[in-house]
């Protein structure tokens, strides 16, 4: 099968998560993607965390699968020949440096343009440039903080809380994959490259938009009638923590199911969706509930829709997470199990649909991953192992022209 990125080759000139995820991403549809490497190190996250002495942590494995691995010093004379090469025969660069980076090192986006002028030049920075804070280096949790994520997120008697998803990271990668595919097409119909930049910082913002839909109600109202705070708590002029609220408009909450006192992970998320009341009333065997004017509506139920709650947590005690949806279920009601890394690696769903995936690795034997979480009819997305430091630059080299004795001579001057 051809993939639909093949014949796209990517220069991957990232590092850590937010970039790498990109370019994982295009790989695994077909682009043939040299991440490029500084030589002896590489991508710090090949030593983040390790696992197993002298092998790649994972966190460069799960980032890094189906690239190719070419070390280069970029900055000596040498490195910066093979790049200059590298540039005039590829379709796209991505990088995710520090501010300017890329400029001090001489391939500034007119450098890059004058050297490749179809080339697709792709960033990620943490903010936006010119931006007030557009010369910051930024991780993760500092974009969180800076995108809305974290004074949203927590409960309202707790400082700002951080999520475990990359909103920060991966879903800015997520972002630039995007613009990087528009990119290649508009290429298509003008013949010219463009520069595509994403912020974590508006990667994020833009995960949080029903946040600043609700900072505008709240300007508007005075109130959030589906926060918990509604009717009972007080509202200042920002939006608050919501805990576990669901923020579309149907309550919902983490609910406590048989084990909670020993197990952590005993709960599921149960919503109450207006129109699934009397389905819900059925489940919970309350049917006098159905037409009780006191619960009948959405406006009738909120002022007590914690005793709501503990009623359901009072249905759920004798039953497990998974009893309980298999019940709820039938019922349709939008409700999950609460389920832990453990379960999600051994859900024989995830695995069969191939995002949850086995990849054999020269060193550290196999490791699991998550695959493609796009599915397409016509393209089954296969992971393979990340690469080893360096372990394709002979061939990426000999690809460009250069000799066995070339190759040599860059090895002597250590620029590969
Ligand atoms: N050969 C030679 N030099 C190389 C090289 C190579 N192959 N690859 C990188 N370098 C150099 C860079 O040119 C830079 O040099 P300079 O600062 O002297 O000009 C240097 O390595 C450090 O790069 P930098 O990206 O600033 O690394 P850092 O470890 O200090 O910062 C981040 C890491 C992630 C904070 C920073 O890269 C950043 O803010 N990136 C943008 C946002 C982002 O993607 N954040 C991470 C999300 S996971």
């Amino acid at each position: 099968m051809t993939k639909p990125l093949e014949g796209i080759r990517i220069i991957d000139f990232t590092h850590v998560q937010a970039g790498p995820a990109c370019t994982q991403l295009l790989a695994w549809f077909g682009a043939d993607v040299i991440k490029v490497e500084r030589p002896g190190s590489g991508d710090v996250t090949r030593n983040q965390l390790r696992d197993i002495p002298d092998a790649d942590a994972l966190y460069f494995t799960m980032l890094n699968s189906n690239k190719k691995s070419l070390t280069l010093d970029t900055k000596k004379p040498e490195g910066k020949e093979v790049l200059e090469k590298l540039i005039r025969e590829s379709d796209v660069l991505v990088e995710n440096f520090g501010p300017g980076a890329l400029d001090r090192m001489g391939f500034s986006w007119e450098r890059l343009n004058e050297l490749n002028p179809k080339m697709i030049v792709a960033s990620v920075k943490g903010f936006s440039d010119g931006h007030h804070y557009d010369d910051l280096k930024v991780y993760e949790n500092v974009a969180q903080c800076a995108g809305g994520a974290a004074s949203t997120t927590g409960f309202w008697d707790g400082p700002p809380t951080i999520s475990a998803a990359a909103l920060g990271d991966s879903n800015t990668g997520m972002h630039l994959a995007i613009g990087i595919l528009t990119a290649l097409l508009g290429r298509d119909k003008t013949g010219k490259g463009q520069k595509v930049a994403v912020s974590m910082q508006d990667s994020v913002l833009n995960l949080c938009r029903v946040k600043l839909r609700d900072q505008q109600r709240l300007e508007r109202v005075g109130y959030l009638e589906e926060y918990p705070q509604y009717p009972h708590g007080e509202f200042s002029d920002v939006v608050p923590r919501g805990g576990n609220a669901g923020g579309g408009g149907q309550p919902g909450w983490v609910l406590k199911c048989k084990g909670w006192e020993t197990d952590p992970n005993a709960y599921i998320y149960f919503t109450i969706q207006g129109h699934a009341w009397e389905p819900i009333c059925k489940a919970l065997g309350k049917p006098e509930w159905i037409d009780d004017p006191a619960y009948k509506t959405a406006e009738a139920r909120q002022p007590h829709i914690f005793e709501i709650f503990k009623t359901i947590e009072g249905w759920l005690a004798d039953k497990t997470k998974f009893e309980a949806v298999d019940i709820l279920r039938k019922f349709d009601i939008p409700c999950a199990p609460v389920l832990t890394m453990k379960e999600l690696a051994n859900d024989p769903s995830l695995r069969a649909s191939g995002t949850i995936v086995e990849v054999p690795h020269k060193k550290r034997g196999s490791y699991l991953t998550v695959g493609s979480p796009i599915k397409f009819s016509d393209l089954k997305p296969e992971v393979t192992a990340s690469p080893l430091l360096g372990e394709h630059t002979e061939e990426v080299l000999a690809s460009l022209g250069y000799s066995k004795q070339d190759i040599f001579n860059l090895r002597e001057v250590k620029a590969v």
